[in-house]
């Protein structure tokens, strides 16, 4: 049972590859839709993650695996085939989103808790049955005045705990996401120290729920400067940080971490995964889990039309490209920008 969860951790993060995040929640993808103005119908929901799902040179060189929402792993493509079966098709490997999202933490003003564990063994095995292979749960963590709380982080830590437990048991490999929000004013060395603080409670609570490391992937935000922060730190001085934070931080039995991207810019995104990989001996596979930075392009250049699906599909496949590179430091700004020529 081990084996085959570590084979899938490896795999979720090796060779350049990443994970597509496409587990926007009813909500979040109505955000992204409005942005682009487009209804967020369950057909047009259908029809763009199908666009993405059949770009075949981004889903079978450079996606190792694909989150998806509730809806979509029960969804089938106009043709009828199951999107679960494009993913396999294409060689990536499907997930699942199994939290129910960060709710307000009770005697924790202005935090949050996730929530979602109640029943959740009996989901994860109806998840495994329609081809999930592993599973996301976000805690989310705010920097501000004051928080985050001890109370916040313990909480958020044993949950994530429970949660990679119960996935384990399924033959699932969970991918355990703390992040630490870059909104707000704070510099990048409280982002530093607030992430250690998180990852070093994340990794001591699943110690204590006997969590195989080896059939998990970490899925962390990078050490930057707060968005509203009047200095922001270069590119090597975010890929310098994150490096020496996750070192501090993460056990080399973990194969592979995978960032968010937390609202970067697509080619920060790009350059600061580049820059880590080029300062070299890491312990483990670095890769992308991104969502917006993955697809604020191609939502755009599809904005709801059939005529525009190739488009999208060209910019999908263009800043997978770009984050398979990075993944292997082998990114540069010309290669960025020979995009679409
Ligand atoms: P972003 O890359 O847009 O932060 O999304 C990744 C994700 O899965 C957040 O849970």
């Amino acid at each position: 049972m081990s084996a085959s969860l570590d084979e899938v951790a490896y795999k979720m993060c090796a060779g350049g590859k990443g994970i597509l995040a496409a587990d926007e929640s009813s909500s979040t993808i109505k955000k992204r839709f409005d942005d682009i103005g487009v209804e967020s119908t369950f057909d047009n929901r259908r029809d763009y993650r199908e666009m993405l799902f059949r770009s075949d040179e981004a889903m079978t060189k450079y996606i190792s695996g694909v989150i998806l929402f509730d809806e979509t792993i029960r969804q089938k493509a106009k043709d009828g085939t199951p999107l679960v079966e494009l993913i396999q098709k294409a060689g990536s490997l499907p997930g699942i989103k199994v939290d129910a999202g960060a709710k307000p933490q009770p005697g924790a003003p202005g935090e949050t808790i996730t929530e979602g564990l109640d029943g959740l063994g009996g989901r994860l095995k109806e998840y495994y049955d329609l081809g999930a292979r592993f599973s996301k749960w976000r805690a989310v963590i705010d920097i501000g005045n004051g928080i985050p709380s001890y109370t916040s982080l313990i909480a958020n830590a044993q949950a994530l705990a429970r949660y990679a437990a119960l996935c384990q048991e399924a033959n699932i490999v969970p991918i355990v996401e703390p992040e630490v929000l870059m909104d707000g004013d704070h510099d990048i060395d409280r982002c530093y120290h607030v992430t250690e603080w998180v990852l070093k409670e994340t990794f001591q609570q699943l110690y204590y729920a006997r969590i195989r490391l080896e059939g998990m992937v970490l899925k962390p935000n990078m050490v930057v400067s707060g968005k509203k922060c009047p200095t922001q730190a270069s590119v090597e001085e975010v890929a310098e940080k994150t490096v020496r934070l996750l070192k501090n931080c993460v056990p080399s039995a973990v194969p592979g971490i995978a960032f968010l991207s937390g609202g970067q810019s697509d080619e920060d995104a790009t350059a600061h995964l580049d820059a880590m990989i080029k300062i070299g001996g890491l312990p483990w596979n670095l890769t992308f889990s991104y969502g917006r930075a993955l697809q604020a392009a191609p939502q755009k250049a599809w904005s709801g039309k059939d005529e525009n699906w190739a488009a999208g599909q060209a910019a999908f496949t263009h800043r997978a490209k770009m984050n398979y590179l990075a993944a292997l430091g082998q990114w540069s700004a010309e290669v960025e920008s020979k995009k679409a020529a």
